[in-house]
């Protein structure tokens, strides 16, 4: 029998949402390719999904590859799970992929774009390999999906 992960949590889950390189620069950035919508309407709409589904946000954007790996770090003991769209870092971050190996806490990839439609040097993601999973192609519902998959799988997988 699967004895759900909450159980025996205490209050809400909390996760942490990271965005990589040049996602602060959403609504701009090549919007045929990544939407038109910005960082700070994902994230708004986002927070909503998060109200519905009874779990904790935190949200950061680096353009910095040690920030990130500084907030994964962070985020031992205060986070139950990991959202993060690393940006170009997915395709060359050994040290990324090193700190979510390193903390072990549950993490769902995701992309605005579908990478496996581009160019090939984005087909290979060093994030993917620690990921429980990955959703590519969704435009800014790829966040909301993933949200979704996270917290299904923080709720019913054994721990
Ligand atoms: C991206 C895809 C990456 O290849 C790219 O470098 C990004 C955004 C996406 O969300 O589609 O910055 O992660």
């Amino acid at each position: 029998m699967h004895t759900p992960k909450r159980e025996g949590f205490r209050g809400l889950l909390s996760l942490l949402v990271l965005h990589g390189p040049n996602l602060n620069l959403l609504g701009k950035r090549e919007p045929s390719i990544y939407g038109s919508m910005t960082l700070d309407s994902i994230t708004r709409q986002l927070e909503q999904s998060a109200e519905s589904l009874r779990v904790k946000l935190s949200s950061l954007q680096s353009n910095h590859e040690g920030a990130l790996v500084d907030a994964i770090h962070a985020a031992l003991g205060q986070h139950q799970g990991i959202l993060i769209n690393a940006g170009a870092y997915t395709h060359t971050s050994v040290a990324i992929r090193d700190a979510i190996a390193a903390v072990a806490i549950p993490t769902v990839e995701v992309h605005l774009s579908n990478l496996y439609r581009r160019e090939t040097f984005r087909h290979h993601s060093y994030i993917a390999p620690v990921a429980i999973g990955q959703i590519s192609g969704f435009g800014a519902d790829s966040y909301r999906l993933g949200l979704e998959a996270l917290v299904h799988y923080l709720n019913h997988t054994e721990g």
